[in-house]
């Protein structure tokens, strides 16, 4: 019965596929590429892949010239962003915004070049933790930027819009259903000019949902509603039944928008995704599940229970580990990716929504720093530094794999030392003298990691002038040593 019914599905879902392929190819999902990390993979090495692995769109947070470069002549449309501490002067000067049109949006606009589609207008700017830092210059600064486009003759096919996240709408506590929904009282005014700006210039309405952060913030929250497999506590909503909180946060989205005026206005998802360690719920199993349940879903053209038949336009969050992110929201911040830090895939995803177990293509020609590892010497006795110096070597690199529920929390207390001692020289390139602890550390070819929990060892790529600096260093302090061993 049930195998049937996949079957049925998977002959429906093909037959989609290929009739929404036939006038036009948008029946991928689109990925975002964060870059707060502190080894960059070779951009062009990264865009061979998302070329090779389907990708069709791709969200950015800032407008990397490498990057951008990377783009020149593919079929990968792109949206650029507007990092938020740029809104303010963008907002005041349109000679801002038209000087941020010219270099990041036109130099890249012929034909052959980077085909931009979006601009992103500030990151989540009404955001409540924000205290309304760009309340008042997200909109002055959408408007600047979009005139600007119009002036570069770009408007008709690029379109300025603001990724909000989906903290400016609910429902309220004593009706939580999604035709309940409304904009945030403190925001509501401000977020419907935005939209009518938006709709007056046929741009999309762009919105953050995460499934993910709501049972993260409620330990009440049922775990089977965060997917797309059905829940045992479906919520009904008058004639509608929602089985998954990405349908019913959407279409509380889509019910405020209805209220203020806009039943059809265009609305696509910026960021969706789940992360792979740094709390009990993140971890691959759950992660693929998310993803490939939202995948399909978003292509199988149902729609929503409010907006029904027509495919949901998404942005995978995210493409690959970044290492250098904020975690004061939570340690998995820094393991949305569905690659890891080097560009391997963690899971099999299909990106086309069919039922298959399709395996994604990695990051090709990554190099890496020498097979070696940094671990607790197991002969050190006086261990009184120990903690002073664990606590450096991770406020300094990512031990976010050691805390409660993720992947090495498993580990003894001096596997944690270790693993803190490891992140920490594969994060200074190995640097000679940076495995030493006052003399608690050694350098072994002898991989630490167990079945779960990885000691990477860092891809060789660093940009930094500092590493540059004590890389040199490192080589003369080595030819000190060798010289005074042979005058010995
Ligand atoms: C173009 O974008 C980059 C990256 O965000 C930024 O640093 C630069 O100032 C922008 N150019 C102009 C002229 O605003
Ligand atoms: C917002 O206000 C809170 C409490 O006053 C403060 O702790 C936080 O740092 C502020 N955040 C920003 C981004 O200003
Ligand atoms: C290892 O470190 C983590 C994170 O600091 C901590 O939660 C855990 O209790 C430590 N394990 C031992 C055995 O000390
Ligand atoms: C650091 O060194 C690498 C390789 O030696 C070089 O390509 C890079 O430009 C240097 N970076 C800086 C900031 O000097």
């Amino acid at each position: 019965m049930a195998l049937a019914e996949v079957r049925t599905n998977y002959v429906l879902v093909l037959l989609l596929v290929f009739l929404t392929m036939v006038p036009n190819v948008t029946s991928s999902v689109g990925v975002n590429w964060g870059t707060m990390t502190t080894h960059q993979l070779p951009p062009d090495n990264v865009v061979q892949m998302l070329k090779e692995n389907g990708f069709d769109k791709l969200k950015l947070f800032d407008a990397d010239e490498r990057i951008m470069a990377a783009l020149i002549g593919t079929d990968i449309e792109v949206m650029l962003a507007i990092p938020n501490h740029m809104l303010h002067e963008i907002s005041q000067d349109p000679m801002a915004a038209t000087a941020w049109v010219d270099e990041n949006i036109t130099s890249w606009s012929y034909t052959g070049g980077v085909k931009i589609r979006y601009v992103a207008v500030g990151n989540e700017p009404f955001l409540q933790t924000y205290n309304g830092t760009y309340l008042h210059s997200t909109l002055p600064a959408l408007k600047n930027i979009q005139h600007a486009l119009n002036r570069a003759e770009l408007g008709s096919h690029v379109k300025a819009t603001v990724p909000f996240n989906a903290d400016i709408y609910n429902s309220p506590e004593s009706n939580p259903v999604p035709s309940a929904g409304d904009f945030r009282p403190d925001v509501r005014d401000l977020t419907i000019e935005t939209i009518q700006f938006l709709y007056e210039n046929d741009a999309p309405f762009t919105v953050n949902i995460y499934p993910f952060l709501s049972l993260y913030g409620d330990p009440n929250f049922p775990f089977d509603f965060a997917f797309f497999d059905g829940s045992k506590k479906p919520i009904t909503d008058g004639d509608s039944i929602y089985t998954n909180a990405f349908d019913a946060n959407l279409d509380t989205l889509l019910w405020s928008l209805d209220k203020a005026g806009f039943p059809d206005m265009q609305v696509m998802i910026g960021e969706v995704g789940w992360p792979t360690d740094g709390d009990k719920n993140a971890d691959i199993q759950n992660a693929k599940r998310f993803n490939q349940g939202l995948i399909r879903h978003a292509l199988s053209g149902k729609g929503t229970p409010k907006r029904k038949g027509k495919n949901i336009e998404v942005y995978l969050f995210s493409l690959i580990d970044e290492n250098a992110k904020a975690v004061a929201p939570g340690s998995f911040e820094r393991h949305w990716g569905i690659f890891e830090f080097d560009g391997k895939p963690k899971y099999g995803l299909d990106l086309l929504g069919l039922e298959e177990d399709k395996g994604l293509t990695p990051v090709e020609g990554v190099r890496y720093q020498p097979r070696r590892w940094c671990v607790l010497d197991p002969e050190a006795t006086d261990l009184t530094d120990l903690p002073d110096s664990v606590d450096y070597a991770c406020s300094q690199s990512d031990c976010t794999a050691l805390g409660y529920g993720s992947s090495c929390n498993h580990l003894s207390a001096q596997g944690n030392a270790s693993y803190a001692f490891n992140m920490y020289y594969q994060l200074k390139n190995q640097g000679y003298w940076d495995c030493d602890f006052s003399g608690l550390a050694l350098v072994t070819d002898n991989d630490p990691s167990d079945e779960d929990c990885q000691f990477p060892v860092m891809i060789a790529y660093g940009y930094s002038m500092l590493q540059n600096r004590s890389g040199l260093l490192d080589v003369l302090l080595r030819i000190i040593v060798i010289f005074s061993l042979l005058l010995l």
